[in-house]
């Protein structure tokens, strides 16, 4: 048992890519960790080899997200586990090619990963981080949920339900002692384009980020307070006119009438 004061960090999809980066990144920073993916082994190998390099606690939750009982297990130890002051809700995946031609299948696998896992997990976070008035949640969406011309649909629709989710949940929890954030990468060289079938290499090199340098971007942006952090955005002026153009329509969405044009 370690004597860490930042308590449990729990990270899903912590045995590859973003995850596992966030798993280092936060053993650093005297995190004691819970790590939650699917293989065991590789779960296994970074446990050890964080705990040796840093004086922390790692726990392994083996659990498949899209299984309604691992899942359950896992909103269990976020209910029940005080210890725990971070979720990192990471874990994902994407369906290479187009919507129509895709294997639907495999687009609700998707779905359940990308949207329900970290749905349920958000909201059992949040209550348990309320009642104690502190902790931190990182909600992994993505730049597809900014652009819908791009990609197949589905997973750009599950990222913008994530960041969709993250902005309401941070106004329930303002001045709840609990910090909400959404991290947008772009493309970042990890094995998820691999596992769907695609090559990251089909993609122009300026566009790929190292996965290092995405998150710790991501958590600078989180230490500075960031509600959405956006790791490849230099004109960050661009995104704050976007949400202030989104807001400006806000009163004028759903009113009495149809709009003029519609009108006889
Ligand atoms: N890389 C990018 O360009 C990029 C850009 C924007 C957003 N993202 C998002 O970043 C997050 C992390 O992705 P990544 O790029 O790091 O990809 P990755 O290297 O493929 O990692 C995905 C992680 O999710 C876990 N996972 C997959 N299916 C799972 C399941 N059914 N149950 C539990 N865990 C599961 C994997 O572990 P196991 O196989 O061991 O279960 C792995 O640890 C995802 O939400 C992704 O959508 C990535």
């Amino acid at each position: 048992m370690s004597a860490s004061s930042q308590g449990f960090a729990l990270i899903t999809g912590a045995s590859s890519g973003i995850g596992a980066t966030y798993a280092r990144r936060l053993a650093a920073r005297g995190y004691n960790l819970i790590l939650v993916a699917r293989d065991q082994a590789r779960l296994e190998t970074l446990a050890q080899s964080l705990q040796q390099q840093h004086a922390i606690e790692v726990r392994i939750l083996r659990a498949d997200l899209t299984s309604a009982s691992d899942l359950r297990r896992v909103e269990q130890e976020l209910q029940s586990n005080a210890a725990i002051t971070l979720l990192a809700n990471n874990a994902g995946m994407s369906v290479d090619g187009e919507f129509l031609d895709a294997d639907i299948d495999r687009i609700q696998t998707m779905l359940a990963l990308n949207i329900l896992a970290p749905t349920r997990l958000a909201h059992a976070a949040a209550n348990a981080f309320r009642a104690r008035r502190g902790g931190v949640i990182i909600n992994i969406a993505s730049v597809l949920s900014l652009m819908h011309e791009m990609f197949n649909g589905a997973y750009n629709g599950s990222k913008s339900f994530v960041l969709t989710l993250t902005r309401a949940m941070q106004r329930e929890l303002a001045n709840s002692g609990v910090q909400v954030q959404a991290v947008l990468p772009g493309a970042t060289r990890t094995e998820i384009f691999d596992r769907s079938g695609k090559s990251i290499d089909e993609l122009p090199q300026e566009m790929i980020m190292e996965v290092d340098d995405m998150v710790d971007a991501a958590l600078a942006g989180l230490e500075a307070g960031e509600a959405v952090t956006i790791p490849a955005l230099e004109e960050i002026a661009l995104w704050q006119e976007y949400d202030r153009a989104r807001g400006a329509m806000l009163p004028y969405l759903s009113l009495s009438q149809p709009a003029s044009r519609y009108r006889q």
